[in-house]
């Protein structure tokens, strides 16, 4: 498929009410579902080993942004429904590689844990 990625992170602490009680993840899961549908694939995870900026979004170029070159981007701290929205907005204009980082991500992005297997 010729689509970037969004996983979406859940599992101990990402989607956790009891991390992050005042957060509607599944409003925000949905969000990004029916926001990208049909310019990106949206996909939940297990733990992305990056609790500690938990919500995590990672956002994977389309395969020929990825042979330009582009590569995943780790967004971190998506509790904001800003945030979501912020997303959806850049993964419809192309995502990575393709159109530039929202202003509102400069700080949340963040380097891939050593042991991921999000590519
Ligand atoms: S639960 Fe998302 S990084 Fe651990």
């Amino acid at each position: 498929m010729s689509l970037p990625t969004v996983t979406v992170c859940r599992d101990c602490c990402c989607g956790s009410r009891r991390k992050h009680p005042d957060v509607d993840h599944d409003g925000q899961l949905e969000a990004l579902r029916t926001g990208l549908e049909g310019a990106a694939r949206v996909v939940t995870s297990g733990c992305l080993l990056a609790c500690e900026d938990s919500n995590v979004v990672v956002v994977s170029p389309s395969p020929g942004a990825r042979n330009g070159g582009a590569r995943p981007v780790w967004l971190s701290s998506v509790l904001t429904d800003a945030a979501v929205s912020a997303i959806v907005a850049w993964v419809r204009a192309g995502g990575p590689g393709t159109a530039p980082l929202p202003g509102v991500f400069a700080g949340l992005v963040r380097q891939p844990p050593a042991l991921t297997a999000v590519e």
